[in-house]
C-alpha cells in the first residue's frame, strides 16, 4: 500500500492537491455542461464552461480533457475524464476510471491528487481504492540518478457528493489490500530473471505469506524428486538455478469449500533444447506470471479472509539448454504416473502444471483453476489483451464466467475440442507433451486435463506477458500483469457467500 487516501465530502473545487481529476457522466444527447460541474465551472470564472463546449467533451467513455486553472482553485490542473452513461457504469469502469486518473497525476508529476467521484457512485469505493493502486503503480526500482521518477503520487482526496457510511474507511483499505496484491504479482513477473529464479521466487513468495500470516511450504529440487513429480524435474535440469515448488494456504475453521489455484512458474524459458530464437526472447521472464498470480491472489485472500479454504500452487522452473538438459524424444514419468513423450521442449509449461495438477489433486479441492502463459497460439488466437479460458464443467463455467463479469477482466472461453484429441495421442508413451502448430491453445488444454483429472477444473491461458505490460494492453485488458488475480479473487469471494 503506497497511497494516503482520504474521504472528503466537500465540493470539487475547494479540494487541495496537485491535480484535480473529475469523474464526468454522460448528459442527455443535448450536451452541454453537466449540471454536477456547475459549481466548479462558476469557481473557474465560467472557462470550465467554455473549454468542454469548445472541445466538444460529451463525458462520453474515456473522452479526457486537461487544462489549467492559472491560480483559480487550489488545484494547478483539471482533468474531465468521461465515464459514460451511468447505467453502463460498473465497479470495473469505476476501477479503470480511478487508475487513469492516477495515471495522469503521474504524468502530471504531481505528488498528491484529488479525485471528484460523480454522484450516485458511492457505493465503489472498493474499486475506487483498487484503481488508484493499479494506475499509480510504476516498476523503478532499478532506475537510478536522472532515470528515477521525479515525482511519486504519495496521497488522494477523494471527493464524494453523498454522506459517507461508517464502513468507507475500511472498504477504501481492502481495496488498496487488494491492488497491492496484484502489485505484488507485477513486481514478480517484472523481476529479471538474473534476480527472479526459482530459488528466489520462493523466497519471495514465502516472506511475503508470512507477512500475510499464510502457511507455506516449499519444496526444492531434492523433494521434488523424492515425491516423483518427473517432469517439473525433466523441465528444470538443464539450469543451474533449482526447481521449486511452493504451497501456500488459507485454511480458515468451518470452511464450506476448498479452492486450489495453480500456476505456471517459468521463470525464464529459452525454449530449452528447442531453443527459441532470438529476438523477444528477453520477454520471457515474464513465464512465470501465472506463479506471480497466484501468490498475489494469496496475499488479497489473507486480507479478505473468507469462509473457504484456498491454496496456491507456483511450479517453479528455470527452461535452459545444456548438457544436462531433457530432449525431444525423451520419455518422462510424472506424479500421476502418466508417461510422456517430449516432443518440443519449448512447451515445458504444461509439464510443470501437469505435475503441480496432480499434486492439487491430492489435496481433493472442490474445483482447480490453473494459469499459465502457456502459447504464443492463444495470443496469436485472442490478441495480447485477452486471455482464454476452459472448462468442460457447465456449472463451473457459469460460477467462473460470472466472476469475469464482476472483475471485467477480458478472458474468453475456448473450447475443449475433441477433434484434437488425437493430436496428443503418442505412438510410445500414454501421452504425447504437444500437437501440431493449428489449435495450440486448445492441444494444450487437452493435455493438460489428462492430469487434472475428473473433477472441477479451469484452466486458463493468460495472454501474452510482454503484451500485459504495455499501457493500452493495461486500460484494455484492465488487470495487467496480475491479470486474472481479481477474478481468482472473486471467484473465492463468491464461494464465501
Ligand atoms: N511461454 C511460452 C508461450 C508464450 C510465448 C506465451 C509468447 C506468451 C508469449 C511457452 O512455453 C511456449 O514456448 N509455447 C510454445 C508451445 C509449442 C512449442 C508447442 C508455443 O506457443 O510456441
Ligand atoms: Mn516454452
Ligand atoms: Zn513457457
Amino acid at each position: 500500500m503506497s497511497l494516503e487516501i482520504q474521504l472528503r465530502s466537500d465540493p470539487s473545487h475547494t479540494l487541495v492537491a496537485d491535480v484535480l481529476v473529475v469523474g464526468v457522466l454522460q448528459t442527455g444527447p443535448k450536451g452541454g455542461l453537466s449540471p454536477a460541474l456547475k459549481p466548479l465551472d462558476a469557481a473557474l470564472g465560467g472557462v470550465l464552461a467554455k473549454i468542454v463546449a469548445k472541445e466538444e467533451f460529451t463525458g462520453k467513455r474515456d473522452q479526457s480533457l486537461t487544462f489549467a486553472t492559472l491560480g483559480r482553485i487550489p488545484a494547478d490542473k483539471v482533468v474531465l475524464l468521461g465515464l459514460g452513461e451511468r447505467r453502463a457504469v460498473g465497479a470495473p469502469d469505476v476501477r479503470t476510471f480511478a487508475a487513469k486518473a492516477a495515471k495522469a497525476a503521474n504524468v502530471e508529476k504531481a505528488s498528491s491528487l484529488a479525485l471528484a467521484l460523480p454522484a450516485g457512485l458511492e457505493g465503489e469505493l472498493r474499486a475506487v481504492a483498487e484503481g488508484l493502486e493499479l494506475g499509480a503503480y510504476r516498476f523503478n526500482k532499478y532506475m537510478t540518478g536522472d532515470r528515477k521518477p521525479k515525482a511519486t503520487l504519495g496521497s488522494v482526496i477523494v471527493g464524494v457528493a453523498a454522506k459517507l457510511r461508517p464502513t468507507a474507511k475500511a472498504t477504501i483499505a481492502l481495496g488498496q489490500q487488494v491492488a497491492a496484491a496484484v502489485n505484488f504479482s507485477r513486481d514478480l513477473s517484472k523481476e529479471p530473471p538474473n534476480v527472479l529464479y526459482p530459488e528466489t521466487f520462493a523466497q519471495a513468495a514465502e516472506k511475503a505469506a508470512k507477512e500475510s500470516a499464510l502457511k507455506v511450504v516449499t519444496f526444492d529440487f531434492k523433494e521434488i524428486r523424492r515425491r516423483g513429480m518427473k517432469l517439473i524435474d525433466a523441465v528444470g535440469r538443464g539450469s543451474a538455478r533449482e526447481p521449486r515448488l511452493v504451497h501456500i494456504s488459507w485454511t480458515p475453521k468451518g470452511a464450506k469449500r476448498k479452492m486450489v489455484f495453480v500456476g505456471k512458474g517459468i521463470t525464464f524459458d529459452t525454449g530449452g533444447i528447442s531453443i527459441k530464437p532470438a529476438a523477444g526472447m528477453g520477454d520471457m521472464k515474464h513465464d512465470m506470471s501465472g506463479a506471480a498470480n497466484v501468490v498475489g491472489l494469496m496475499l488479497a485472500v489473507a486480507a479478505l479472509k473468507p469462509k473457504v479454504e484456498v491454496h496456491a500452487i507456483a511450479a517453479c522452473a528455470e527452461n535452459m539448454p545444456d548438457g544436462d538438459a531433457y530432449r525431444p524424444g525423451d520419455i518422462w514419468g510424472s506424479l500421476d504416473g502418466k508417461t510422456v513423450e517430449i516432443v518440443n521442449t519449448d512447451a515445458e509449461g504444461r509439464l510443470v502444471l501437469a505435475d503441480a495438477l496432480a499434486y492439487a489433486r491430492t489435496l481433493s479441492p472442490d474445483v482447480i483453476v490453473d494459469n499459465a502463459t502457456l502459447t504464443g497460439a492463444c495470443v496469436v488466437a485472442l490478441g495480447s489483451t485477452c486471455s482464454g479460458w476452459y472448462c468442460g464443467h457447465e456449472d463451473t463455467a457459469r460460477e467462473f464466467a460470472a466472476a469475469l463479469k464482476q472483475s471485467g477482466e477480458q478472458m474468453w472461453r475456448m473450447p475443449l475440442l475433441e477433434d484434437l484429441r488425437d493430436q496428443v495421442k503418442s505412438d510410445v508413451a500414454d501421452v504425447k507433451q504437444a500437437g501440431d502448430r493449428y489449435g495450440g491453445s486448445i492441444t494444450a488444454a487437452l493435455f493438460l486435463r489428462e492430469f487434472a483429472g475428473p473433477g472441477r477444473w479451469i484452466h486458463c491461458d493468460i495472454a501474452g506477458p510482454a503484451a500485459l505490460e504495455r499501457p493500452i494492453a493495461w486500460m484494455q485488458a484492465k488487470g495487467a500483469s496480475g491479470h486474472g488475480v481479481l477474478t481468482f479473487l472473486a471467484m473465492v469471494e463468491r464461494a464465501s457467500r
